[in-house]
């Protein structure tokens, strides 16, 4: 029996059923990430970090995929999957940082260093993907990053996570875009350092988007998928959690002896929390909000994407 906490309600029966029928009929599956809503995670089919959905979708046999994430993860669906029909709740979930490079910024970095790789985070739009050499998730990227055979290497939009990348390959030359992840940003040494002083034998588990400072504090940086794992896996009771609130849900039900905690005001990627139970119900009706790439553009987008997954195996 599935335990229910803190934010998940009980989702009307009646509703459910109407997704499970609506699924059957069309053939449809549906991917939730990590930070979607409690009640959205529970209807999922998959659920899981950026990686693990993008491997998801490109192995998919369903005619439609219902995305519930943010904008680039429904578009990188798209783009591994130009057949099917991707549908997302709320089309206008948007990560900030996707957008978080500025015009002419690549050009002009191709041109300073002949061997350069652009290495872009998934977390980008499909612009900035067509731009790049490979893209990297938070669960791949030190091991993408040490496998390309370039030296100056410009890691696209996260500064946070390239400076992460940095630390552990050091014989590469990483140059720092200026774009960060606004809720991860918002987490501060200050925040995490008082949660310790109330929990002095929790570990720290950290998203690499954060902060430089925040990094260096924590027993362990991962993606979200890894931060669940090493949480399961953990001999420790207690967490300082230093991502967003929506892994709280798996954390929880997966745990329910442990305890985890977040830096105040507990971080919360507003974007994430458009996709509802309703809206799911409604696009699985209505098979009206589909993701829609210019094929020029898909084309040049999956190259990182295909590079990306070989790469990662
Ligand atoms: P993960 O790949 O770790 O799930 O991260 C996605 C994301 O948007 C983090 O803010
Ligand atoms: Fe983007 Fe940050 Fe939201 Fe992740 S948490 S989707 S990086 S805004």
């Amino acid at each position: 029996m599935g335990v229910k906490f803190r934010n998940v309600g009980v989702i009307g029966k009646y509703m459910k059923k109407q997704i499970e029928h609506l699924k059957r009929v069309k053939n449809a599956v549906i991917l939730a990430h990590y930070y979607a809503p409690a009640k959205v995670q529970e209807i999922a089919d998959y659920v899981g970090d950026s990686f693990y959905l993008a491997k998801v979708a490109k192995q998919s046999d369903a005619d439609i995929i219902v995305f519930c994430g943010v904008r680039f993860m429904g578009e990188s669906a798209k783009i591994l999957n130009p057949d099917k029909k991707v549908l997302m709740p709320d089309p206008s979930a948007d990560c900030p940082m996707a957008h978080m490079v500025a015009d002419g910024v690549i050009e002009g970095m191709r041109k300073r260093y002949d061997d350069l790789a652009v290495v872009c985070y998934i977390n980008s739009t499909a612009e900035l993907k067509c731009k790049s050499d490979v893209c990297v998730t938070s669960s791949n990227a030190v091991k993408i990053v040490k496998a390309l055979p370039n030296k100056n290497i410009f890691f696209i939009p996260d500064k946070n996570l390239g400076s992460f990348v940095a630390k552990q390959v050091p014989e590469k030359n990483i140059i720092l875009n200026d774009g960060s992840c606004p809720i991860h940003a918002r987490i501060t040494k200050e925040q995490v350092c008082a949660e310790r002083e109330k929990y002095p034998d929790a570990r720290i588990l950290t998203h690499p988007e954060c902060d430089a400072a925040v990094v260096a504090l924590s027993d362990y940086v991962g993606s979200t998928a890894e931060i669940i794992d090493y949480a399961k896996q953990s001999m420790a009771k207690e967490f300082i959690i230093c991502t967003e609130e929506g892994v709280d849900y798996r954390l929880m039900t997966d745990n329910p002896d442990k305890h985890f905690y977040f830096p105040h005001p507990h971080p919360c990627c507003a974007d994430m929390k458009y996709n509802t139970v309703e809206s799911v119900l409604a696009v699985l009706q209505k098979e009206d909000q589909e993701i829609i790439v210019d094929e020029e553009v898909r084309r040049l987008a999956l190259l990182p994407l295909e590079r990306m997954l070989g790469l990662a195996k």
